[in-house]
C-alpha cells in the first residue's frame, strides 16, 4: 500500500495509522481519520463486524502486531484489560512509534511500562469524534515538539483538542468521554416533552438537537457565562421561567453534579484496580 506524507498547517503528518480495537470508539475515530485522508488499518478479532469500514476503503484485520508494525502511529481503543494484554504482546512492534491510548482509566506510566520503546500519549475523546465534533484531551510526559504537532493534527481530525494534566483524566472521562450519553438523554427527554404537547416526532427531534447545538455554539463563541445567557432568555413573567421552575424543582443541577461525580469515582476505582495488572492474566 502507498505510504505518503501530507503537509497540513506546516506540520508533516504521517499517514499510516493503525487503530487497534475497532469497537464504538475505534470505528468512530477510524472513520474520522479516513475522512481526513489518512491511510487507516483497524483491528478486531471479529473482523466481520467492521465490514462497513472495509466498504469505505479502511483496511481491516485481526492482526494487531502486523497492523502496528506497518503503521507510523498506533492508536489503541480497547477496554482496559484487553488493551494492556495487547500492548504487552505488541511491545516490539511499537518500538520508536507514537502510541496514543484512548483507553479509559489506564495511566500513562502503566502503558509506558508495557511498551517502553514507544512514545506514549494518553488521550480521551468521545463518540462525536466520528463526525469531527469530539473534544479530545491528551497528556504525555515525553513528547518532542515535532511529535506534539503530529498528535495535535491527528486529534484535530476528531474535533477540538487540548493538552491537560493527567490528574484530570478520570474527571474528563466522566465529563466529556461519557458526556454524549448525558446529552442524548436530554435530547430524548426534550423529544418526549415535544410529543407530550403534540409536536410531530421528527420536528420535535430536529428542534431539540438544533437547539442544543445552537446553545453550545453561543456559549463557545460569545464567551458569556451560561448563567448570563440563561438570564437573557428568561423574560420576567414569560414562558421560560415556568419551565426553569420545573427543572429546578426536579433537582436537575444536583442530578448532573452527582452523575459526573459518580462517573469520576468509577473511573478512579477502575484505574486503581488496574494499577497492578501487568497485561498477563485476564
Ligand atoms: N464508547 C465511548 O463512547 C468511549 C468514549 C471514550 C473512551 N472510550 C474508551 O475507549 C475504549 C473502547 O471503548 P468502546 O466503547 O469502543 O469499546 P468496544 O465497543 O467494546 O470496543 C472495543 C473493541 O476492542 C476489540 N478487541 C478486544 N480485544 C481485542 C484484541 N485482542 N485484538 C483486537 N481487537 C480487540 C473488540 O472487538 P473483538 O471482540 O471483535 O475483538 C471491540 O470491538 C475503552 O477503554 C473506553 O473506555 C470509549
Amino acid at each position: 500500500m502507498l505510504s505518503y506524507v501530507l503537509e497540513i498547517g506546516g506540520a508533516d503528518i504521517p499517514m499510516k495509522i493503525s487503530v487497534l480495537g475497532g469497537g464504538t470508539i475505534g470505528s468512530a475515530i477510524a472513520e474520522a481519520l479516513h475522512k481526513n485522508g489518512h491511510e487507516v488499518t483497524v483491528t478486531r478479532r471479529s473482523v466481520e463486524k467492521i465490514s462497513q469500514l472495509a466498504k469505505i476503503g479502511i483496511e481491516v484485520t485481526s492482526r494487531n502486531d502486523k497492523a502496528a508494525e506497518d503503521s507510523e502511529i498506533v492508536i489503541i481503543a480497547m477496554k482496559p484489560y484487553d488493551a494492556l494484554a495487547v500492548l504487552k504482546d505488541i511491545s516490539g512492534a511499537t518500538k520508536g512509534k507514537l502510541v496514543i491510548s484512548m483507553v479509559a482509566a489506564v495511566k500513562e506510566r502503566q502503558i509506558k511500562s508495557l511498551i517502553p520503546e514507544a512514545t506514549v500519549v494518553r488521550a480521551m475523546t468521545n463518540v462525536a469524534a466520528k463526525v469531527g465534533g469530539g473534544f479530545t484531551v491528551y497528556c504525555s510526559k515525553n513528547l518532542t515538539e515535532e511529535n506534539e504537532k503530529k498528535v495535535v493534527k491527528l486529534l484535530e481530525c476528531f474535533g477540538e483538542t487540548e493538552k491537560v494534566e493527567e490528574k484530570y483524566m478520570d474527571a474528563l472521562t466522566a465529563l466529556g468521554g461519557s458526556g454524549p450519553a448525558y446529552i442524548f438523554t436530554i435530547i430524548e427527554a426534550m423529544v418526549y416533552g415535544g410529543l407530550k404537547v403534540g409536536l410531530p416526532r421528527d420536528l420535535a427531534l430536529r428542534d431539540s438537537y438544533q437547539t442544543i447545538m445552537g446553545a453550545a455554539k453561543l456559549v463557545a463563541e460569545s464567551g458569556d457565562h451560561p448563567s448570563q445567557l440563561k438570564d437573557l432568555v428568561t423574560t420576567p413573567g414569560g414562558v421560560t421561567i415556568d419551565a426553569l421552575y420545573e427543572l429546578e424543582d426536579s433537582g436537575i443541577r444536583t442530578a448532573f453534579m452527582r452523575a459526573i461525580e459518580a462517573a469520576t469515582d468509577k473511573a478512579k476505582i477502575i484505574s486503581d484496580a488496574l494499577e497492578n495488572f501487568d497485561g498477563q492474566q485476564k
